[in-house]
């Protein structure tokens, strides 16, 4: 058993789920895939712990990209701002694309990009998110294909997700305890 970080109120799930998870969403994709190359497309930076497991629990040819978007900067909201840090290397004409996610909120991150991506005339583009958290009367602006969990609507980290650059190096998926953010 994995020792608890001390900023960290609880664990959402495990390294054991985490793999369960991955596992299963990776016959998902091998499935649907099977004979169309994908390209994955790695949103850094909290993908890409996700982004390593999945690609390996994925048994069809595939190809990899990375993207770098920036929304939050170091708040814990979503500011609707999305920037491009970082664009593909590869043409994605006639692709198909996949986009990995860490965790969809409103979804305006992914909602830009997938519009981005489609305006270079792919195939197809489709999106894996790791979580979806759920927020009280608030449905995301998309509706990823692939949906690892549910998280519930606080701060969640470890797994590649951070708060402020730190905690992607966890293990596993917790959530951090609010006054570590709201001091
Ligand atoms: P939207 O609202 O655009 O947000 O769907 C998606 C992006 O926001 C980040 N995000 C989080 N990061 N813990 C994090 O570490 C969270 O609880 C959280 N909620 C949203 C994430 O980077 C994602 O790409
Ligand atoms: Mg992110």
């Amino acid at each position: 058993m994995e020792t608890l970080h001390p900023d960290v109120k609880e664990v959402l799930f495990s390294e054991e789920d985490i793999r369960a998870i991955v596992s299963r969403m990776g016959k998902e994709i091998s499935r649907d895939y099977a004979d169309k190359n994908p390209l994955i497309v790695a949103v850094l930076r909290g993908a890409v712990v996700f982004t390593a497991d999945l690609m390996r629990a994925i048994s069809c040819p595939l190809s990899i990209d990375f993207m770098a978007v920036s929304s939050y900067g170091e708040a814990a909201k979503s500011s609707g701002v999305v920037r491009i840090v970082k664009d593909l290397d590869t043409k994605i004409e006639g692709r198909n694309v996949l986009i990995v996610e860490d965790i969809l909120d409103s979804g305006l991150t992914l909602s830009y990009l997938i519009e981005l991506l489609k305006g270079r005339g792919p195939a197809s583009v489709e999106v894996a998110a790791f979580l979806v958290k759920d927020v009280e009367g608030n449905r995301p602006a998309i509706d990823p294909r692939y949906v690892g969990t549910h998280v519930p609507d606080e701060f969640i980290v470890g797994y590649g997700l951070d708060y402020a650059e730190r905690y992607r190096n966890l293990p596993y998926i917790g959530i951090l305890k609010p006054e570590v953010y709201s001091k």
